[in-house]
């Protein structure tokens, strides 16, 4: 399943984004703030228990989320969607996966996780802003579902239909959240119109 968020605030802010006029910070902020809105559509389905809750007023009945949530962003472009997720899931843990893209053959080179023995999660955002040719992030979900992770959801900023593709090939049951579907890729893996390298207007390094 593919979700292309249709919310006037993540498409305005989607267009700050893409502009080449935008400066890091602001970047940075728009990152941000775009993740807030499509975890909050992401975890629309997240499993709630009954929980007693005493008001000032009588005893209640609320809801409490009964899932361990999982962040894992995949480095180092989806790091800038951590912190705001903890803004909403303040217990949530994170799980650091260690990629980049080999820019000549544009295969996923893996280089660092955590992972090991059962594992502590019952769901997991993967979180990378960018879904290109699709290798990082269907790297990504492998290596979760080997960890023996059950549930796994994509939330990324923008997928070309290209990088939907495979991955829907690749892992048929991980359901993809992103701001927008773009039109193709580039003939260097790029996505257009797209907004560049996700890390390097982030970092500041491009
Ligand atoms: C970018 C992006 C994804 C990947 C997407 O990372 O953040 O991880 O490319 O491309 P794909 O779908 O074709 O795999 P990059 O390799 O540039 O590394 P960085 O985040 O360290 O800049
Ligand atoms: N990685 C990026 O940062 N941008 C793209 O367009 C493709 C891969």
């Amino acid at each position: 399943m593919i979700y292309e968020s249709k919310h006037p605030l993540v498409r305005h802010k989607l267009s700050l984004l893409r502009d080449i006029s935008t400066d890091t910070k602001q970047f940075r902020e728009l990152v941000g703030e775009i993740t807030m809105f499509l975890c909050y559509e992401a975890c629309a389905d997240l499993e709630m228990e009954p929980i007693p809750v005493t008001t000032p007023m009588e005893e209640t009945t609320g809801e409490a989320l009964t899932s361990k949530i999982g962040l894992v962003p995949i480095l180092r472009a989806g790091i800038g969607m951590v912190e705001p997720i903890w803004l909403l899931i303040p217990n949530a843990q994170v799980w650091h996966i260690g990629m980049y893209r080999n820019e000549d053959t544009l295969e996923p080179v893996y280089y660092y996780d955590k992972f090991s023995g059962e594992p502590t999660i019952d769901i997991a955002l993967l979180l990378d802003p960018m879904l290109a040719t699709g290798g990082s992030a269907i790297a990504g979900a492998a290596r979760l579902k080997e960890w023996g992770v059950k549930k796994i959801k994509y939330v990324g900023l923008i997928a070309a239909p290209e990088g939907i593709a495979a991955f829907h090939d690749a892992h048929p049951d991980i359901p993809i959240h992103v701001a927008a579907i773009d039109s193709h890729l580039n003939n260097i893996g790029y996505i257009v119109p797209g907004l560049g390298d996700a890390g390097d207007r982030q970092f500041g390094t491009a």
